[in-house]
Protein backbone atom coordinates (compact mmCIF):
# COMPACT_ATOMS: atom_id res chain seq x y z
CA UNK A 1 0.00 0.00 0.00
CA UNK A 2 1.78 3.12 -1.07
CA UNK A 3 0.67 6.73 -1.16
CA UNK A 4 2.50 8.69 -3.83
CA UNK A 5 2.29 12.38 -4.59
CA UNK A 6 0.43 12.82 -7.89
CA UNK A 7 3.45 13.96 -9.93
CA UNK A 8 3.34 13.60 -13.74
CA UNK A 9 5.56 10.50 -13.42
CA UNK A 10 3.31 8.93 -10.78
CA UNK A 11 0.25 9.66 -12.92
CA UNK A 12 1.92 7.97 -15.93
CA UNK A 13 2.78 4.95 -13.80
CA UNK A 14 -0.80 4.77 -12.51
CA UNK A 15 -2.15 5.03 -16.08
CA UNK A 16 0.12 2.18 -17.16
CA UNK A 17 -1.05 0.10 -14.20
CA UNK A 18 -4.66 0.71 -15.22
CA UNK A 19 -3.99 -0.32 -18.82
CA UNK A 20 -2.28 -3.43 -17.52
CA UNK A 21 -5.40 -4.48 -15.62
CA UNK A 22 -4.35 -3.16 -12.22
CA UNK A 23 -6.24 -1.13 -9.63
CA UNK A 24 -5.23 2.33 -8.48
CA UNK A 25 -6.78 4.90 -6.17
CA UNK A 26 -6.98 8.51 -7.33
CA UNK A 27 -8.43 11.83 -6.21
CA UNK A 28 -11.50 13.40 -7.75
CA UNK A 29 -13.26 16.61 -6.77
CA UNK A 30 -15.94 14.57 -4.97
CA UNK A 31 -14.19 11.70 -3.15
CA UNK A 32 -11.26 9.36 -3.90
CA UNK A 33 -12.04 6.65 -6.44
CA UNK A 34 -10.71 3.12 -6.78
CA UNK A 35 -10.19 2.73 -10.52
CA UNK A 36 -9.99 -0.12 -13.00
CA UNK A 37 -10.07 -0.27 -16.80
CA UNK A 38 -13.84 -0.38 -17.37
CA UNK A 39 -13.39 -2.50 -20.49
CA UNK A 40 -11.43 -5.19 -18.65
CA UNK A 41 -13.86 -7.52 -16.88
CA UNK A 42 -11.10 -9.16 -14.83
CA UNK A 43 -9.89 -5.81 -13.57
CA UNK A 44 -13.46 -4.83 -12.70
CA UNK A 45 -13.91 -8.13 -10.86
CA UNK A 46 -10.75 -7.42 -8.87
CA UNK A 47 -12.26 -4.06 -7.99
CA UNK A 48 -15.44 -5.63 -6.60
CA UNK A 49 -13.30 -8.02 -4.60
CA UNK A 50 -11.10 -5.24 -3.21
CA UNK A 51 -14.18 -3.29 -2.10
CA UNK A 52 -16.02 -6.37 -0.86
CA UNK A 53 -18.99 -4.79 -2.61
CA UNK A 54 -22.28 -6.57 -3.36
CA UNK A 55 -22.06 -7.59 -7.00
CA UNK A 56 -25.32 -6.00 -8.07
CA UNK A 57 -23.99 -2.47 -7.65
CA UNK A 58 -23.15 -0.94 -11.03
CA UNK A 59 -20.14 1.39 -11.18
CA UNK A 60 -19.57 4.90 -12.46
CA UNK A 61 -17.38 5.05 -15.57
CA UNK A 62 -15.03 8.03 -15.77
CA UNK A 63 -13.82 9.61 -19.00
CA UNK A 64 -11.91 12.82 -19.70
CA UNK A 65 -14.31 14.52 -22.14
CA UNK A 66 -18.04 14.75 -22.84
CA UNK A 67 -17.30 13.41 -26.35
CA UNK A 68 -15.81 10.25 -24.85
CA UNK A 69 -18.92 9.95 -22.64
CA UNK A 70 -21.11 10.16 -25.74
CA UNK A 71 -19.32 7.12 -27.18
CA UNK A 72 -20.34 5.02 -24.15
CA UNK A 73 -23.89 6.24 -23.66
CA UNK A 74 -26.61 7.90 -25.67
CA UNK A 75 -26.75 11.57 -24.69
CA UNK A 76 -30.39 12.59 -24.79
CA UNK A 77 -31.31 16.26 -25.13
CA UNK A 78 -31.63 16.57 -21.36
CA UNK A 79 -28.41 14.64 -20.87
CA UNK A 80 -26.57 16.95 -23.25
CA UNK A 81 -27.93 20.04 -21.48
CA UNK A 82 -26.77 18.71 -18.11
CA UNK A 83 -23.39 17.71 -19.56
CA UNK A 84 -22.90 21.25 -20.92
CA UNK A 85 -23.83 22.79 -17.60
CA UNK A 86 -21.95 20.51 -15.20
CA UNK A 87 -19.10 18.70 -17.00
CA UNK A 88 -16.35 18.50 -16.14
CA UNK A 89 -17.69 18.24 -12.61
CA UNK A 90 -19.45 16.29 -9.87
CA UNK A 91 -22.42 15.05 -11.92
CA UNK A 92 -22.98 11.46 -13.09
CA UNK A 93 -25.38 10.75 -15.94
CA UNK A 94 -27.07 7.38 -16.38
CA UNK A 95 -27.48 6.90 -20.13
CA UNK A 96 -28.60 4.12 -22.46
CA UNK A 97 -25.57 2.05 -23.45
CA UNK A 98 -24.58 2.62 -27.04
CA UNK A 99 -23.98 -0.32 -29.35
CA UNK A 100 -20.29 -1.15 -29.21
CA UNK A 101 -19.88 0.49 -25.79
CA UNK A 102 -16.63 -1.12 -24.57
CA UNK A 103 -17.61 -1.14 -20.88
CA UNK A 104 -17.62 -4.65 -19.37
CA UNK A 105 -21.05 -5.97 -18.37
CA UNK A 106 -19.75 -6.54 -14.89
CA UNK A 107 -19.15 -2.79 -14.51
CA UNK A 108 -22.76 -1.99 -15.39
CA UNK A 109 -24.09 -5.02 -13.46
CA UNK A 110 -25.55 -6.26 -16.72
CA UNK A 111 -27.84 -3.23 -17.13
CA UNK A 112 -28.55 -1.73 -20.54
CA UNK A 113 -27.61 1.64 -19.08
CA UNK A 114 -24.21 3.06 -18.16
CA UNK A 115 -23.36 5.71 -15.55
CA UNK A 116 -20.73 8.16 -16.83
CA UNK A 117 -18.91 11.11 -15.35
CA UNK A 118 -16.31 13.59 -16.58
CA UNK A 119 -14.45 14.64 -13.42
CA UNK A 120 -12.91 18.10 -13.11
CA UNK A 121 -10.07 17.29 -10.70
CA UNK A 122 -6.77 17.97 -12.48
CA UNK A 123 -5.21 14.69 -11.29
CA UNK A 124 -8.25 12.68 -12.40
CA UNK A 125 -8.20 14.50 -15.74
CA UNK A 126 -4.49 13.86 -16.28
CA UNK A 127 -4.89 10.21 -15.30
CA UNK A 128 -7.83 9.62 -17.65
CA UNK A 129 -6.01 11.30 -20.53
CA UNK A 130 -2.87 9.27 -19.91
CA UNK A 131 -4.79 6.00 -19.50
CA UNK A 132 -6.83 6.50 -22.67
CA UNK A 133 -9.44 4.01 -21.48
CA UNK A 134 -12.71 4.57 -19.60
CA UNK A 135 -12.11 4.02 -15.89
CA UNK A 136 -14.71 2.38 -13.65
CA UNK A 137 -14.31 3.87 -10.20
CA UNK A 138 -16.47 3.54 -7.13
CA UNK A 139 -15.45 5.45 -4.03
CA UNK A 140 -12.18 3.99 -2.70
CA UNK A 141 -13.56 2.57 0.55
CA UNK A 142 -14.60 -0.89 1.61
CA UNK A 143 -18.29 -1.40 0.86
CA UNK A 144 -20.55 0.24 3.44
CA UNK A 145 -17.79 2.39 4.92
CA UNK A 146 -17.54 6.15 4.75
CA UNK A 147 -16.23 7.52 1.43
CA UNK A 148 -12.59 8.65 1.55
CA UNK A 149 -11.73 12.28 0.96
CA UNK A 150 -7.95 11.99 1.41
CA UNK A 151 -5.26 9.51 0.33
CA UNK A 152 -4.72 8.64 4.02
CA UNK A 153 -8.39 7.67 4.38
CA UNK A 154 -8.01 5.25 1.48
CA UNK A 155 -4.91 3.64 2.95
CA UNK A 156 -6.44 3.41 6.43
CA UNK A 157 -9.71 1.90 5.24
CA UNK A 158 -8.08 -0.90 3.29
CA UNK A 159 -5.40 -1.54 5.91
CA UNK A 160 -8.02 -1.75 8.70
CA UNK A 161 -10.08 -4.19 6.65
CA UNK A 162 -7.04 -6.38 6.12
CA UNK A 163 -7.54 -6.04 2.37
CA UNK A 164 -4.86 -6.94 -0.10
CA UNK A 165 -2.21 -4.44 -1.04
CA UNK A 166 -3.22 -1.60 -3.32
CA UNK A 167 -0.34 -0.79 -5.65
CA UNK A 168 -0.76 2.98 -5.94
CA UNK A 169 -2.76 5.64 -4.15
CA UNK A 170 -2.27 8.93 -6.01
CA UNK A 171 -2.27 11.74 -3.46
CA UNK A 172 -3.88 14.93 -4.72
CA UNK A 173 -4.80 16.43 -1.36
CA UNK A 174 -8.26 16.62 0.18
CA UNK A 175 -11.23 16.28 -2.20
CA UNK A 176 -12.76 19.74 -2.48
CA UNK A 177 -16.45 18.69 -2.49
CA UNK A 178 -16.14 15.79 -0.06
CA UNK A 179 -19.48 14.38 -1.19
CA UNK A 180 -20.09 11.94 -4.05
CA UNK A 181 -21.38 13.06 -7.42
CA UNK A 182 -25.09 13.57 -7.97
CA UNK A 183 -26.42 10.67 -10.06
CA UNK A 184 -29.12 11.60 -12.58
CA UNK A 185 -31.01 9.16 -14.78
CA UNK A 186 -31.02 11.00 -18.12
CA UNK A 187 -32.28 8.11 -20.26
CA UNK A 188 -35.70 9.69 -20.68
CA UNK A 189 -37.09 13.16 -21.32
CA UNK A 190 -37.74 13.70 -17.61
CA UNK A 191 -34.51 13.27 -15.65
CA UNK A 192 -34.64 11.72 -12.19
CA UNK A 193 -32.10 12.19 -9.41
CA UNK A 194 -31.08 8.68 -8.32
CA UNK A 195 -28.54 9.80 -5.73
CA UNK A 196 -28.23 13.20 -4.11
CA UNK A 197 -24.69 14.56 -4.22
CA UNK A 198 -22.33 17.44 -4.86
CA UNK A 199 -24.54 19.16 -7.43
CA UNK A 200 -27.65 20.44 -5.66
CA UNK A 201 -30.98 19.28 -7.11
CA UNK A 202 -32.03 22.94 -7.25
CA UNK A 203 -29.12 23.74 -9.57
CA UNK A 204 -30.15 20.93 -11.92
CA UNK A 205 -33.72 22.21 -11.89
CA UNK A 206 -32.47 25.70 -12.70
CA UNK A 207 -30.59 24.44 -15.77
CA UNK A 208 -33.57 22.44 -17.01
CA UNK A 209 -36.11 25.14 -16.17
CA UNK A 210 -38.36 22.93 -14.05
CA UNK A 211 -38.45 20.75 -10.95
CA UNK A 212 -36.48 17.49 -10.99
CA UNK A 213 -37.83 14.34 -9.36
CA UNK A 214 -35.93 12.41 -6.72
CA UNK A 215 -36.19 8.62 -7.01
CA UNK A 216 -37.54 7.07 -3.85
CA UNK A 217 -36.97 3.40 -4.70
CA UNK A 218 -39.36 0.80 -3.34
CA UNK A 219 -38.24 -0.90 -0.15
CA UNK A 220 -35.64 -3.54 -0.91
CA UNK A 221 -35.56 -2.57 -4.55
CA UNK A 222 -33.71 0.72 -4.81
CA UNK A 223 -33.77 2.62 -8.09
CA UNK A 224 -30.05 3.08 -7.69
CA UNK A 225 -28.25 0.54 -5.53
CA UNK A 226 -26.31 3.45 -4.05
CA UNK A 227 -29.58 4.33 -2.37
CA UNK A 228 -29.43 1.23 -0.18
CA UNK A 229 -30.85 2.30 3.16
CA UNK A 230 -27.68 2.00 5.23
CA UNK A 231 -24.67 2.79 3.14
CA UNK A 232 -22.52 5.53 4.58
CA UNK A 233 -21.72 4.15 7.95
CA UNK A 234 -19.34 5.15 10.72
CA UNK A 235 -18.97 2.70 13.61
CA UNK A 236 -20.51 5.18 16.07
CA UNK A 237 -24.28 5.48 16.51
CA UNK A 238 -25.67 8.76 15.17
CA UNK A 239 -28.48 10.75 16.80
CA UNK A 240 -29.79 13.30 14.30
CA UNK A 241 -31.51 16.67 14.77
CA UNK A 242 -29.93 16.85 18.22
CA UNK A 243 -30.52 20.03 20.18
CA UNK A 244 -28.77 18.72 23.28
CA UNK A 245 -25.84 16.38 23.84
CA UNK A 246 -25.39 13.53 26.31
CA UNK A 247 -22.34 13.19 28.53
CA UNK A 248 -21.16 10.09 26.67
CA UNK A 249 -21.80 11.51 23.20
CA UNK A 250 -19.55 13.37 20.79
CA UNK A 251 -21.08 16.43 19.19
CA UNK A 252 -21.15 17.12 15.47
CA UNK A 253 -22.19 20.74 15.25
CA UNK A 254 -23.30 22.96 12.39
CA UNK A 255 -23.15 26.75 12.44
CA UNK A 256 -22.42 28.83 15.52
CA UNK A 257 -25.92 29.48 16.90
CA UNK A 258 -27.45 27.39 19.70
CA UNK A 259 -24.57 24.94 20.09
CA UNK A 260 -25.25 22.98 23.28
CA UNK A 261 -22.55 23.27 25.95
CA UNK A 262 -20.37 20.17 25.77
CA UNK A 263 -17.17 19.34 27.62
CA UNK A 264 -16.48 16.31 25.38
CA UNK A 265 -15.38 15.88 21.79
CA UNK A 266 -16.89 18.35 19.34
CA UNK A 267 -16.40 19.04 15.65
CA UNK A 268 -18.19 21.65 13.61
CA UNK A 269 -19.12 20.94 9.97
CA UNK A 270 -19.07 24.68 9.33
CA UNK A 271 -18.89 27.43 11.93
CA UNK A 272 -20.26 29.91 9.41
CA UNK A 273 -23.16 27.62 8.48
CA UNK A 274 -21.89 27.19 4.91
CA UNK A 275 -23.42 24.03 3.39
CA UNK A 276 -20.67 23.64 0.79
CA UNK A 277 -18.02 23.69 3.50
CA UNK A 278 -20.13 21.30 5.59
CA UNK A 279 -20.39 18.82 2.72
CA UNK A 280 -16.64 18.92 2.22
CA UNK A 281 -16.07 18.20 5.93
CA UNK A 282 -18.79 15.59 6.47
CA UNK A 283 -17.05 12.25 5.87
CA UNK A 284 -13.76 13.35 7.38
CA UNK A 285 -15.63 14.53 10.50
CA UNK A 286 -17.41 11.18 10.88
CA UNK A 287 -14.07 9.39 10.56
CA UNK A 288 -12.36 11.65 13.06
CA UNK A 289 -15.12 11.13 15.64
CA UNK A 290 -14.96 7.37 15.03
CA UNK A 291 -11.19 7.41 15.44
CA UNK A 292 -11.56 9.38 18.67
CA UNK A 293 -13.52 6.43 20.04
CA UNK A 294 -16.94 8.07 20.12
CA UNK A 295 -19.63 5.42 20.69
CA UNK A 296 -22.41 7.85 19.85
CA UNK A 297 -22.56 11.14 18.00
CA UNK A 298 -25.20 13.81 18.48
CA UNK A 299 -25.64 15.66 15.18
CA UNK A 300 -27.12 19.15 15.17
CA UNK A 301 -29.78 19.92 12.54
CA UNK A 302 -28.58 20.82 9.04
CA UNK A 303 -31.02 22.86 6.94
CA UNK A 304 -32.75 20.90 4.16
CA UNK A 305 -31.80 23.27 1.36
CA UNK A 306 -29.13 23.35 -1.36
CA UNK A 307 -26.45 20.76 -0.50
CA UNK A 308 -28.16 20.29 2.87
CA UNK A 309 -30.52 17.87 1.15
CA UNK A 310 -27.59 15.59 0.20
CA UNK A 311 -25.86 16.02 3.58
CA UNK A 312 -29.03 15.01 5.44
CA UNK A 313 -29.51 12.06 3.08
CA UNK A 314 -26.03 10.74 3.99
CA UNK A 315 -26.58 11.39 7.68
CA UNK A 316 -29.93 9.57 7.71
CA UNK A 317 -28.37 6.54 6.02
CA UNK A 318 -25.46 6.58 8.43
CA UNK A 319 -27.91 6.77 11.36
CA UNK A 320 -29.82 3.58 10.50
CA UNK A 321 -29.05 0.60 12.70
CA UNK A 322 -26.75 -1.93 10.98
O1 LIG B 1 -18.37 10.97 -6.73
C1 LIG B 1 -18.52 9.85 -7.18
O2 LIG B 1 -19.49 9.55 -7.90
C2 LIG B 1 -17.44 8.80 -6.86
C3 LIG B 1 -16.16 9.26 -7.55
C4 LIG B 1 -15.05 8.27 -7.37
O3 LIG B 1 -16.40 9.50 -8.90
N1 LIG B 1 -17.85 7.51 -7.29
C5 LIG B 1 -18.86 6.85 -6.66
O4 LIG B 1 -19.10 5.61 -7.22
O5 LIG B 1 -19.47 7.28 -5.72
P1 LIG B 1 -19.96 4.51 -6.49
O6 LIG B 1 -19.73 3.26 -7.28
O7 LIG B 1 -19.63 4.46 -5.04
O8 LIG B 1 -21.43 4.92 -6.72
C6 LIG B 1 -22.08 4.63 -7.94
C7 LIG B 1 -23.51 5.10 -7.90
C8 LIG B 1 -24.35 4.12 -7.12
O9 LIG B 1 -25.38 4.82 -6.45
C9 LIG B 1 -24.89 3.25 -8.24
O10 LIG B 1 -26.02 2.56 -7.88
C10 LIG B 1 -25.16 4.28 -9.31
O11 LIG B 1 -24.05 5.14 -9.21
N2 LIG B 1 -25.18 3.71 -10.66
C11 LIG B 1 -24.13 3.30 -11.39
N3 LIG B 1 -24.54 2.81 -12.57
C12 LIG B 1 -25.89 2.92 -12.59
C13 LIG B 1 -26.90 2.59 -13.55
N4 LIG B 1 -26.61 2.06 -14.72
N5 LIG B 1 -28.18 2.85 -13.22
C14 LIG B 1 -28.50 3.41 -12.02
N6 LIG B 1 -27.59 3.74 -11.09
C15 LIG B 1 -26.30 3.50 -11.36
MG1 LIG C 1 -19.48 4.57 -2.47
Amino acid sequence: MSIVKASPEAIDAAAAALRGGGLIAFPTETVYGLGADAGNARAVAALFEAKARPRFNPLIVHVSTPEAAGVLGQLTETGAALARAFWPGPLTLVLARRPGCPVADLATAGLDTVAVRVPAHPVAQALLQAAGVPVAAPSANRSGHVSPTTAEHVAADFAAAGGGPMPIILDGGASPHGLESTVVDATGADPVVLRLGAVAREDIARVLGGPVALATGEAGKPASPGMLARHYAPAARLRLEATDVGEDEALLAFGHASIPAHPGIMLNLSWSGDLVEAAANLFAALRTLDAAGAKAIAVMPVPEQGLGEAINDRLRRAARPA
